[in-house]
């Protein structure tokens, strides 16, 4: 069944390794195959050619989906998108214009900040689309527009397939929403949508990095703290890395924008902390590659996550290069999730804890 742990250890290894196919079928729901175009399953009740602005809010997680979702919707679309986490969102009175748009982005659809959230926008009235992976939630039932992410059931309290799957699902909107405003033509959304369907194959490409990062995991589980680095859309999945070590591992991370990496936590730099670089090759690498330049200086050891191009033109040395696949585009952070993942669930499994159940965690947090 779809809730056993089939022959893996954890549900959360299990929930990892079913990316390829829960992402895939998360796509097949969104694009016609066969014309390489974004078919939502529903219509939308607005136009995005009339939406000034979208508040996107979420706890998380969730947020950190949203937060790679804006660079996306600016891109492609180019409309401006805010990112709040949803307990900040609900009590800080945000101005919010009629007729705007507002995402809730939530795996259970019944986080309570989230669902507040909601409730304000709506009274504010502005249009509200929900991303949930739990069809019959409060948040699914409240909101106007429903996408569903088809991750399936999530055990493990570490989100993993929900999160790649709300990419999947926001990636879509923002290709649509591009369209809509006239910003993409039929040939760039034909070329972003074969992107997204590249993706199953890529992020189980993904998957065989796993062997050396058990091996790095055994390193890593030495540290006190981890620092996580990415620029664009790598940005917030260093976010999401670090939030992912500290809930399982209980080891300190922080995520950061490798361009603040001189405001402030190179001071932490020293032989003993590892920091993990996510930098695909792309447009952002060469500024990326300096900021690993600045922590090489100073003795950190680097991890380094790129593609093969971007292992070659590194010209630093790092402790370990985990060589993902090739890949063009703007969709890297769906592939990128997995090794990112991959070396929080085995620094936890070297370190002893209770992966499924870490402490003082809920899968769901339904009071404030
Ligand atoms: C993720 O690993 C966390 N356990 C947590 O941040 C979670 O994403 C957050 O609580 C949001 O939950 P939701 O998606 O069910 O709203």
């Amino acid at each position: 069944s779809l809730v056993d742990k089939a022959n893996y250890r954890h549900f959360m290894a299990k929930e990892i390794h079913e990316q390829p196919e829960v992402v895939g079928h998360t796509l097949a729901r969104y694009v016609d195959m066969a014309t390489e175009r974004v078919s939502l399953p529903v219509k939308l009740p607005f136009d995005f050619k009339t939406i000034q602005r979208i508040n996107i809010t979420a706890c998380g997680t969730a947020s950190y989906a949203g937060f790679v979702a804006k660079y996306w919707f600016e891109r492609f679309a180019r409309v401006p998108v805010e990112v709040d986490v949803a307990s900040e969102f609900r009590y800080r009175e945000a101005p919010l214009r009629k007729g705007d748009l507002a995402i809730f982005i939530s795996q259970s659809g019944e986080t309570a900040d989230t669902l507040a959230a909601l409730r304000y926008a709506k009274a504010g009235g502005v249009h509200t689309v929900a991303v949930v992976n739990v069809a019959t939630s409060t948040i699914a039932r409240e909101s106007e527009t429903v996408l569903q992410t088809l991750a399936g059931p999530e055990i493990g309290v570490a989100s993993t397939k929900a999160f790649t799957c709300q990419l999947m699902v926001l990636a879509n909107l923002a290709i649509a929403a591009g369209k809509a405003r006239g910003e993409l033509s039929d040939e760039d959304e034909t070329r972003l949508v074969h992107g997204l369907v590249e993706i199953p194959r890529l992020m189980s490409d993904a998957l065989t990095t796993e062997v050396e990062i058990e091996r790095l995991a055994r390193e890593i589980a030495k540290s006190r703290d981890v620092l996580y680095l990415g620029r664009g859309t790598s940005f917030p999945l260093a976010l999401e890395g670090a939030l992912k070590l500290k809930e399982i591992s209980y080891i300190h991370a922080e995520g950061y924008a490798a361009g603040e990496l001189k405001h402030g936590p190179i001071a932490l730099i020293d032989e003993t902390m590892p920091v993990v670089v996510i930098a695909p090759y792309d447009r952002v690498f060469e500024k990326t590659v300096s900021n690993m330049q600045e922590v090489a200086a100073r003795g950190g050891k680097i991890i380094l996550m790129t593609d093969a191009k971007g292992a070659e033109e590194a010209t630093v040395d790092s402790l370990v290069t985990i060589v993902m696949p090739d890949m063009a585009g703007a969709f890297t952070p769906m592939v990128y999730a997995v090794p990112v993942q991959l070396l929080a669930y085995h620094t936890a499994v070297v370190m002893g804890t209770d992966v499924d159940q870490p402490r003082n965690l809920a899968k769901s947090v339904t009071v404030e």
